[in-house]
């Protein structure tokens, strides 16, 4: 094997890591040294990566092999010690999560840009973990971008694509790498959590279940779990087999995206519980029949369940929510006295609170949850632990959520995405907004007073490192709450999201669009949105 070779290369602008790695469309990705520069700057990042070991994989989206390839490279040519890597390249989120604490691993590196279109004019995304088995905190971010400001080179060797179809062992100059089963210790980690035999004796008892996985990587695991190992109907996974352009969809799991399975649960003949995840797994969707459960209204049922499924028996510690998330669940800890954290938005900000023990569940409306046994959401997690509590409390999915509506109220709950917006259009909304921020209060906004209006700051209680500028909160009288803030996933223009809550302790039978109306109406007195943005309605409302 020839000896790593040194590629002279210069800095390329942009190169800086967002809410969840670094994305950019799939063209630019492979543009020459694109991938290899940022790849380098991840070496630096993680403090070298001579004598460690990397976990790899991907969601299978166009050129994930590819840059699977150029990744072993580059770790052999940097004297990595092993890279352990999915069989065919593929890992979700939480698997990878999951492998890299179980082998002790370094860190790794996940090839997705999660629930954005995939093929050669989709996206593609490059994620990087830690040893802990979660996203790089902002510390480790800011190494990598810094470093790919700075690079004159990188190191990379020659050689033979790798066989990554079966799994063992194979070397690439001093690097050992090893192919595994992306699912078996993923699933083996699921039947420790939660009780299989109580879910494998509903759904022999005719409990109905579909899961859709988008064509994306879940199939497998959904596969093996839900089929296999829970004896649900062949069949109950539908587009199960990962392609790489997703089969033109678009991977994400909200009544838009999955909208056919949306739809199944409101028709005849529909499936007790159907569910969905997203391109790499760690997003998840929950319907049951004749009921669409808000990902807010998730965390919070799951909160009050949790208890029922043998990994969490012993309670828990607390629960987080990403800001913008609905209070749903405020108000379970609040009545179980739980500690409660709310945090930024993206899952590196729940690292430090899983891993002091503070939290035991957490989530963000954007339809993701997990909990404490790995520090990335889990989709299929959320599928097995709504469908563990469905089998200990022997109700329906809509039982279950009006049940919790009558006893803690319901807090409505919506998000309107802006989609592809001019970038200084939407920065300058956002900045108007900020500076009227400290003479807001006691304001009226349509037909809403603020009661209290902020720019989200957060301070780890667990190290003490701040992020500043993270979502412009108000707060109207009565407990209605609005926020604003630019997306730092998207690849084209800027995508404003606006989040719209309102709390209602004794009427659970609205439409929540409807509910929210006042809300809606105070956030255009506010910020003039429609007339600036030229948009009269959202693209994307879940
Ligand atoms: C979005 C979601 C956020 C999530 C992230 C990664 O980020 O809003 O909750 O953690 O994707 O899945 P955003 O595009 O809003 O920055
Ligand atoms: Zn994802």
């Amino acid at each position: 094997m020839s000896a790593p070779i040194r590629v002279a290369t210069r800095p390329i602008p942009g190169q800086k890591p967002g809410t969840s790695g670094l994305r950019a469309k799939t063209r630019v990705f492979m543009q020459p040294h694109y991938l290899e520069n940022f790849v380098e700057a991840v070496w630096a990042g993680l403090g070298g990566i001579a004598g460690k070991t990397l976990v790899l994989g991907g969601d299978g989206r166009y050129f994930n092999d590819r840059a699977a390839q150029v990744i072993m490279r580059m770790a052999a040519a940097s004297g990595a010690s092993r890279v352990i890597v999915g069989q065919n390249g593929l890992l979700s989120t939480p698997a990878a999560s999951h492998l890299i604490r179980t082998r002790g691993a370094d860190g790794g590196v996940i090839l997705s840009a999660s629930h954005n279109p995939g093929g050669k004019d989709g996206d593609l995304g490059v994620k990087v973990n830690i040893s802990n088995g979660g996203p790089a905190p902002e510390a480790v971010t800011a190494r990598i971008h810094a470093a790919t400001q700075a690079l004159e080179q990188y190191l990379i060797v020659e050689s033979q694509d790798l066989d990554l179809a079966r799994p063992g062992r194979q070397r690439l100059a001093e690097t050992v790498i090893e192919v595994v089963d992306p699912v078996a210790d993923y699933a083996d980690l699921m039947e420790r959590l939660f009780d299989f035999s109580a879910m494998r004796a509903l759904i022999a008892d005719g409990f109905s279940l579909r899961f859709d996985a988008m064509h994306a990587v879940t199939g497998p695991y959904a596969i093996e779990i839900l089929e296999r190992r829970l004896g649900a109907e062949p069949g109950s996974v539908i587009n199960a087999v990962p392609l790489s352009d997703f089969g033109g969809g678009h991977p994400d799991p909200n009544p838009i995206w999955a909208k056919a399975l949306h739809d199944a649960v409101f028709a005849p003949q529909a499936p007790d519980l159907a569910a969905a995840s997203d391109g790499d797994g760690d997003r998840n969707m929950i319907l049951g029949r004749g009921i669409y459960v808000s990902p807010s209204d998730s965390l919070a049922v799951l909160a009050a369940h949790a208890h029922l499924a043998p990994g969490y028996a012993g309670g828990l510690a607390g629960v987080a929510r990403s800001m913008p998330t609905s209070t749903a669940v405020d108000r379970v800890a609040a009545a179980r006295g739980l500690p409660c954290y709310a945090t930024p938005t993206g899952w590196k900000y729940f690292g430090n609170l899983l891993d002091a023990g503070r939290v035991t569940l957490c989530g963000e409306e954007s339809f993701g949850t997990g909990s404490d046994h790995v520090p990335e959401k889990d989709g299929l997690w959320a599928v097995l632990m709504w469908l563990n509590i469905l089998a200990a409390t022997g109700k329906s999915v809509a039982a279950i959520l009006h049940d919790h509506w009558a006893e803690f109220g319901r807090t409505y709950y919506s998000r309107h995405d802006y989609e592809a917006l001019d970038a200084d259009v939407a920065q300058a909304l956002i900045e108007d907004l900020r500076s009227s921020l400290p003479g807001l209060a006691g304001d009226d906004a349509g037909p809403l007073r603020v009661s209290r209006a902020e720019d989200f700051a957060y301070t780890d209680p667990v190290d003490g490192s701040s992020s500043t500028g993270q979502g412009i909160e108000i707060t109207f009288e009565g407990g209605a709450r609005a926020v604003l803030r630019l997306s730092g996933t998207g690849t084209e223009g800027a995508t404003l999201r606006l989040y719209l809550e309102r709390y209602s302790p004794d009427d659970p039978s609205l439409d929540p669009q409807a509910a929210l109306t006042p809300v809606i109406t105070a956030v255009e007195a506010l910020t003039g949105l429609t007339c600036r943005t030229g948009r009269t309605a959202a693209d994307v409302i879940t």
